[in-house]
């Protein structure tokens, strides 16, 4: 699977999310290294501090199926510009995906790839805890 198609997955996850409170549609889709996908979507609470990102949905979909090695994610959302992923959901895609490629799609399907270490750079990790 291209970084294209994976995008074209993102912009179907978005339609599953449940932001009741934003109004605002995230899809993500986890790339795995033999080309299985994994989808997400924000998922709000009336608590929002409980909401839960699309990529977070994601990546625990992948884990709960056993899949621990990741080549990309892709993020999208209906706003014009890319939409980047929050500082949680770096620091969560960077424990448990490691360095993958970071795909974030426009309204027009346009991508914008950048590595999750330029988004996240001197990470913290497990090699930091004693
Ligand atoms: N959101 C995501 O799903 N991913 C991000 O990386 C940015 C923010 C969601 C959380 C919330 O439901 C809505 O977008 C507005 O912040």
């Amino acid at each position: 699977m291209n970084y294209t198609q994976l995008a074209e997955e993102a912009i179907k996850a978005k339609a599953k999310a449940h932001p009741p409170y934003s109004h605002f549609h995230v899809g993500a889709a986890l790339l795995t290294y033999d080309d299985k996908v994994y989808l997400g979507a924000n998922i709000e609470n009336s608590s929002y501090s409980l909401t839960i990102c699309a990529e977070r949905t994601a990546i625990f979909n992948a884990y709960l199926e056993g899949e621990r090695k990741f080549k990309a994610i892709a993020i999208a959302s209906d706003a014009p510009d890319f939409c980047p992923p929050c500082g949680a959901c770096r620091q969560v895609i960077s424990d448990l995906c490691g360095n993958v490629d970071v795909v974030m799609v426009n309204q027009k399907k346009e991508t914008k790839i950048l590595k999750l270490s330029e988004l996240l750079p001197f990470a913290f990790g497990d090699k930091d805890l004693m």
